[in-house]
């Protein structure tokens, strides 16, 4: 039989990210040790608390489907996270499959076919690559250290168009792991507005934000769309759990949208991520948090060492985006040799976007610092081998 596929499912992009993971496994079947800093999601499992609330809940036998916005007592609990910064009515967030399901969701509910969506390039592929699946027009806004990789007023002014619907904007952003000033952040939430459009923040990081206070961008108002998800700060990437913040009157539109798109999130997850609120994981979340910020202040300037350009600190999240043109303009090249040669795996930029990507790569901190300082010992050494190898060739005779 022919293969029938749609092509909105020809034209999605894989995650080269993946690729290179499946070849690092294969390489560690054959016996190589290989240094993992590629992954997207914390080396450390759920919190023990987290597990036990899993467990009991399936004890319990609580395996039947949730209302479609999430168990009550985990969507208040939800609203009660933001009570020192804004008030959030939890009627106005719905629990979702991950943050991936409240993209999802949220772009269902926000976009027509042809509408614009605007969003920073480099920034994490998922969001275009499901904007795609709704057939939206993806106005992806190049972004440099100017911006610390951000969207600014100004450049959404400057790239506005007839069409343009919604502003995506990620804080902390995956690739570089940088924050959006909160004055930034208002002026666009006002700016959004004025042209009658919506604003989504995805804040899945917003736990690991380093150095400062994380503010949500609910401090702007309620008239917008917040994204976030136990995967990352709560360690539960495997549970499929997030959540979706929006506007009063996308209540009922939510409710009914999640209910033909998921059902339910996944309950066993949904009393796990209660737990995951708690003030017993509180303690070891926050233990971790610095764990994760010591980690970054080791492996940034062995970064750097390396001969990688770093153009603006990573505030959050557990990547740094640096910059590899000095040592190669090819950042897929530079990582399969690494991964072959040196044994580490890192992220070339192109899964990012198109914004100069090929010139970087995205390191994950997402491991011991045993393991850190060993990876970019070998990156070290095989860069040097490489530029040895190249003077040799330039010597005369
Ligand atoms: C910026 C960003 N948003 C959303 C997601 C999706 O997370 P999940 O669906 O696991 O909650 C990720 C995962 O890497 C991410 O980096």
């Amino acid at each position: 039989m022919a293969v029938m596929m749609s092509d909105r499912a020809k034209a999605i992009e894989p995650f080269y990210v993946m690729k290179i993971l499946q070849q690092a496994r294969e390489l560690e079947s054959q016996g190589r040790s290989i240094i993992h800093m590629e992954i997207g999601e914390p080396d450390f499992p759920s919190p023990e608390i987290v597990l036990k609330a899993g467990k009991q809940a399936l004890d319990d036998q609580l395996t039947h489907y949730t209302p479609a916005n999430g168990l009550p007592e985990l969507r208040a609990a939800i609203a009660n996270e933001y009570s020192c910064q804004a008030k959030v009515d939890p009627e106005r967030i719905v629990v979702t499959p991950g943050a991936s399901g409240a993209l999802q969701l949220v772009m269902a509910m926000l976009l027509n076919p042809g509408d614009g969506i605007m969003l920073a390039d480099p920034g994490y592929p998922c969001n275009r690559h499901i904007a795609s699946l709704f057939n939206a027009d993806i106005q992806a806004v190049a972004v440099n250290e100017e911006s610390d990789y951000q969207l600014t007023a100004e450049l959404v002014q400057n790239n506005w168009r007839e069409n343009t619907r919604v502003v995506l904007i990620a804080s902390p952003s995956n690739p570089t792991g940088t924050l959006i000033p909160q004055q930034q952040l208002s002026a666009i939430y006002q700016l959004v507005q004025d042209n009658g459009a919506a604003l989504i923040v995805d804040e899945i990081y917003h736990g690991l934000v380093y150095d400062q206070e994380a503010v949500s961008s609910l401090c702007c108002g309620d008239q917008l769309f917040v994204i976030n998800s136990f995967s990352k700060y709560y360690g539960m990437t495997g549970w499929r759990i997030g959540w979706l913040v929006m506007p009063d009157e996308y209540i009922e539109v939510a409710n009914r949208l999640a209910q033909n798109m998921f059902l339910a999130a996944p309950t066993v997850s949904q009393y796990a991520a209660l737990a995951a609120l708690g003030t017993e994981a509180r303690k070891e979340l926050i233990r971790r948090r610095e764990i994760f910020h010591q980690r970054r202040d080791i492996l940034l300037p062995l970064v750097e060492e390396a001969g990688f350009i770093v153009r603006t600190l990573p505030a959050g999240a557990f990547y740094i985006y640096a910059d590899c043109g000095a040592i190669s303009d090819d950042s897929l090249k530079l990582c399969d040799d690494l991964l072959q040669q040196a044994g580490v795996a890192i992220t070339p930029g192109i899964d990012f976007g198109s914004n100069n990507c090929k010139s970087y790569v995205r390191f994950s901190y997402a491991n011991t610092v045993e393991n850190l300082q060993e990876g970019m010992r070998r990156i070290r050494q095989s860069i040097n081998k490489v530029r040895s190898r190249q003077n040799e060739a330039a010597q005369p005779g």
